[in-house]
């Protein structure tokens, strides 16, 4: 049984120090850039991606997690998962309960640092969620859902394949990382059939959304926000990329009259934590 947060002994130092090297190189690990050379997924208008070297001068969108790598395990970039730890961090210091989800994993890089970073922070009794489809994103339902058909960007991301990673890729990354074990929980389907049924059966510390649409994103707020701690976070990974997410958090924050401040992370990462 591990021992609760607030009786662990503070790391020393040079702990911290060991903690943070080894989180900052699972994070350059993970955007697939140790490298000399990283390649970039170049989005086609047909649904297929060209593979192109990231040039020297462009390394930099890794950073804000601007292109889509052709290697690498997460998408989100160095300053979306140096917040993720940042969140973690907070997690850890002041005791808040529950386990961590992300809805939306594709290939599993920020699940895998979720996890890391859980455990480098003391977190080794709280496990990680991942929910997906494991075969992209799904169709535009208008008639559900008319705010992912009203922009033509970014209604057509169901089409690339490259966004279908199955989970027993998912899986083979994690073992790779040496973090596959009990704690990583899998729910394999699609939002709507699957986030409903996770309602009232645990305590979330943070929710981590991250399936680009309205639809996948209102679906996740309604279905686990309910159950997110006071001081617990929600992250959305889109809100200022894609507007039909944004459009998603401001019905649902406007829905629950919530006013907690967001933060912006990046370009487009945003988070806000949970106050009452
Ligand atoms: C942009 S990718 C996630 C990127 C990932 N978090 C990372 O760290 O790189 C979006 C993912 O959301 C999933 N997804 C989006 N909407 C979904 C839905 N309604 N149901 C199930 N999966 C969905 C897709 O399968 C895809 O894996």
């Amino acid at each position: 049984m591990p021992r609760p947060t607030f009786l662990r002994r503070a790391p020393s130092p040079s702990q911290e120090r060991l903690r943070d090297d080894y989180l900052d190189l699972l994070k350059r690990s993970l955007c697939d850039l140790l490298a000399p050379q990283t390649l970039s997924a170049v989005p086609q208008p047909d649904g297929s991606v060209v593979p192109t070297p990231l040039a020297d001068d462009e390394r930099e969108r890794r950073e804000t997690g601007s292109d889509w790598p052709y290697n690498g395990t997460t998408m989100v970039g160095l300053r979306r998962l140096e917040s993720v730890q940042a969140c973690i961090a907070l997690l850890a210091r002041d005791g808040v309960p529950g386990d961590v989800i992300e809805t939306g994993v594709w290939r599993g890089g920020t699940s895998i640092f979720m996890r890391a970073a859980l455990d480098a922070y003391g977190l080794a009794d709280r496990e990680v969620w991942l929910a997906d489809s494991f075969e992209g994103l799904p169709p535009p339902k208008p008639d559900r859902f008319p705010q992912d058909v009203r922009q033509e960007q970014w209604s057509n991301l169901h089409e690339f394949g490259f966004l279908a990673v199955s989970q027993e890729q998912v899986r083979r990354a994690f073992e790779r990382h040496g973090l596959l074990d009990e704690r990583v929980r899998f729910v394999e389907g699609w939002f709507d059939d699957t986030l409903p049924k996770l309602r009232g059966t645990r305590s979330w510390a943070l929710l981590r959304l991250d399936g680009d649409m309205y639809e996948s994103t209102i679906v996740a707020l309604e279905s686990l926000y309910d159950d997110l701690a006071v001081g617990g976070f929600v992250i959305v990974d889109d809100y200022g990329a894609i507007p039909q997410c944004r459009q998603a958090v401001e019905d649902f924050r406007a829905a629950r009259a919530i006013d907690d401040e967001i933060t912006q992370v990046d370009w487009t990462g945003a988070w806000w934590r949970r106050s009452r």
